[in-house]
């Protein structure tokens, strides 16, 4: 068996993998074009690039009206506040999740209820979301992670049974589709990150697609320091700039332009390592939902069985890592985030809501498993290096596998480094 290149062995891949965000001279063209122009803000809202990104990116996902901002946090935000939603409301969020799809409802002043997912898409269970529907429950947030979809039936036969705001939370899922349907052009509102790693980025940006004129109207006047946008120029807000550049939406407009082989190759290497990976022991791939008709790979998760790798995701990402596979054994629980600890966010536990509030005692049993020592996501970029980025993928996973299985002193060994912080 050969070493593991964590503890000195020669590392499973030799070539490193495709570097994001992808650039070229059509990105310096677009940013000169617009620098030129003289227009490098966003006001008067929406600036000649903004717009064309907003038609394209609809034209692609669906949908009728989009309003393009600073990022996927504040689209979130927007959504609810458009909507009407703040003191006191409470909005369903999965505890598997980045802290932004809690930061939002709190940042537009409704309380977040954090609502366990389930366990084959790790995406927001309906079942639970169901169970913590109060008299005060005004809106609920999916998250579509990596690359699945969350129940979306489910998900609308609440809203309807129990009249909710949907706000579809997109970061992950550019150009997925469930039913043929786009993501985020289910729910009355879709919301999409532009940030960095995102796999269509301008550094930062944020997309909020609204099912309805009046909503997209709202959103516009919130983002654009709350002036009106309808027909009569009557319908203003309390708003803040909360726009963004003509030059990031320059090179959204460039981005969006590569999206479609980019995604087209995810997708197909995406299927190629479902197959590859049923084949590694102590592997359960996520099944794929029949219904969620388009996958978009923002990062492929996948689960671990502690007892058949003798090691839990941390050990196992780690090593992943130094084979040369970039790899994150994913987020924590939300209640764990510094968002929900008393001294940040400065919470006293109300006599209101006082369950909503004990953070420390919420279980969350699938959320807590995938994050203790379950889950592992591997990045985008493993899917844009074709099947031999996979195969290289697999064959580390399986000579982990087969080593710390059998090998318990290099699980321990392991584990030093972590402790030691000689190793991410
Ligand atoms: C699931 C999820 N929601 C929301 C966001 C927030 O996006 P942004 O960083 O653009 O505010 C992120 C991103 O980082 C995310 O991963």
């Amino acid at each position: 068996m050969s070493e593991l290149a964590i503890l000195g062995g020669a590392k499973t891949c030799k070539d490193d993998y495709p570097k994001w965000p992808v650039h070229d001279e059509r990105d310096i063209e677009a940013v000169t074009r617009v620098i030129k122009s003289g227009q490098w803000g966003g006001y008067p809202y929406p600036g000649k690039e903004t717009k064309r990104f907003i038609d394209s990116f609809l034209a692609m996902q669906g949908g009728n009206y989009g309003v393009l901002m600073m990022n996927g946090t504040v689209t979130m935000e927007v959504a609810l506040r458009a909507a009407g939603i703040g003191w006191g409301d409470e909005v369903l969020v999965p505890a598997y999740t980045f802290q932004a799809t809690a930061a939002a409802p709190m940042a537009a002043g409704a309380i977040p209820v954090i609502v366990d997912v389930d366990p084959n898409s790790y995406c927001l269970d309906p079942k639970a979301a169901e169970a913590a529907i109060t008299d005060k429950t005004r809106a609920i947030i999916p998250v579509h992670l990596g690359a699945q979809m969350t129940d979306m039936d489910a998900i609308m036969e609440l809203a309807e049974k129990y009249n909710l705001i949907v706000i579809e939370d997109c970061a992950h899922a550019h150009g997925a589709k469930w039913r043929g349907q786009g993501a985020g052009t289910i729910g009355h509102f879709g919301s999409f990150s532009m940030q960095s790693s995102k796999i269509m980025t301008a550094g930062e940006g944020g997309l909020l697609i609204c099912k309805s004129e009046e909503m997209a109207l709202q959103a516009t006047s919130i983002i654009d320091c709350g002036r009106p946008h309808d027909a009569k120029g009557e319908m203003m807000t309390m708003g803040a700039n909360y726009r963004v550049s003509e030059l990031q939406a320059a090179l959204l407009n460039v981005a969006i332009e590569r999206f479609p082989a980019q995604a087209k190759q995810r997708e197909a290497m995406a299927a190629y390592m479902d197959e590859a990976l049923s084949e590694v022991s102590g592997v359960r791939v996520l099944p794929r939902d029949e219904r969620h008709t388009t996958r978009s790979i923002y990062r492929y998760i996948f689960a671990v069985d502690p007892q058949e790798f003798g090691a839990e995701n941390d050990v196992i990402c780690a090593a992943l890592h130094m084979e040369g596979i970039p790899c994150w054994e994913g987020y924590e629980p939300m209640n764990n985030y510094e968002l929900f600890q008393p001294k940040l966010s400065k919470l006293p536990v109300p006599s209101a809501f006082p369950e909503h509030f004990k953070f420390d005692e919420m279980r969350l049993p699938v959320s807590e498993r995938a994050c203790e020592y379950e889950a592992v996501w591997l990045d985008e970029n493993i899917f844009r290096a074709g099947s031999e980025g996979v195969d290289d993928a697999v064959a580390a996973l399986a000579k982990i596998q087969a080593t710390l299985s059998s090998d318990s002193g290099a699980v321990a060994d392991i584990k030093r480094l972590l402790s030691s912080k000689t190793v991410e």
